[in-house]
């Protein structure tokens, strides 16, 4: 059975004073929940600080986005090695914001899931389908396209010590959620391509994010391949990300 996994994604939001009650809440109630692994990926100034929040406890924690480069003439960009300085084993990679704000394509996203996997990371590697490529039937196709691309870039190899998050771009903070037979439907056909790589890379947890809620989240982690979620929005409130983190620990897969 593979463990499932809560990370709360905090996008743009924060600050000292905000994040330390947040993290308070968190550390103060994670004794009462089950054996679901928990994380934060949080924007790059606050690393410090939920380093020394969270080192020892059971939450782990990481950023958001990462350099395909180690080092260099690169302004703005943060590489992995400095990622990995300050404690973090996680980074989400091509996020769907990312993807399109910043123009970001697949063959990018993979180098900078390579970049994150050689210095010791875990990259969370984000695929999804906008609202008219799922109208438009395509929604295999272009995940697909997403995930063989991350494939050829980092090998099975790298693919295995990675993880995976379906994120339809039409469910992200729209409140819009995928129901857990959409997701669970995606979320098969992304792991038979995972498995056609090598059998550890159909082992890979395989998330699925878009206004996940405490409401919706044991529905979603009761599907056979959905191991846990990318959460956004919610993972800002102590109780709901709280709740997320017990439905994922409840779950029966
Ligand atoms: P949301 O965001 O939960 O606010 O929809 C999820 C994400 O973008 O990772």
């Amino acid at each position: 059975m593979r463990r499932k996994l809560v990370a709360g994604n905090w996008k743009m939001h924060g600050g000292l004073a905000a994040n330390r009650e947040l993290l308070g809440g968190l550390l103060n109630q994670q004794a009462t929940v089950g054996s679901a692994a928990c994380a934060v990926l949080v924007p790059f100034p606050y690393l410090a600080q939920v380093s020394s929040a969270l080192a020892g406890s059971r939450i782990s924690w990481g950023a958001q986005d990462v350099s395909e480069h180690v080092s260099g003439a690169f302004t703005g960009e943060v590489a992995a090695p400095m990622l990995a300085d300050f404690g973090c084993t996680l980074v989400i990679v091509g996020h769907s914001e990312r993807r399109a704000l910043h123009s970001e394509d697949s063959r990018t996203v993979g180098k900078k899931a390579l970049s994150a996997l050689r210095s010791g990371l875990t990259p969370i590697i984000c695929v999804g389908e906008s609202l008219a490529e799922r109208e438009a039937g395509v929604t295999r196709e272009i995940v697909g396209q997403q995930i063989a691309e991350a494939i050829s870039v980092c090998g099975a190899g790298g693919i295995s010590a990675s993880i995976i998050a379906y994120e339809p771009v039409w469910a992200i903070g729209t409140g819009k959620t995928a129901s857990p037979e959409q997701a669970q439907e995606v979320h098969e056909f992304l792991r038979g391509i995972l498995m056609s790589a090598s059998v550890e890379a159909g082992q890979v947890p395989i998330l699925y994010g878009g206004s996940v809620k405490a409401a919706n989240a044991a529905a979603l982690f009761a599907m056979p391949d959905v191991d846990g979620g990318l959460v956004g929005g919610a993972s800002l409130l102590v109780s709901e990300f709280m709740d997320i983190w017990r439905a994922a620990s409840a779950a029966r897969y």
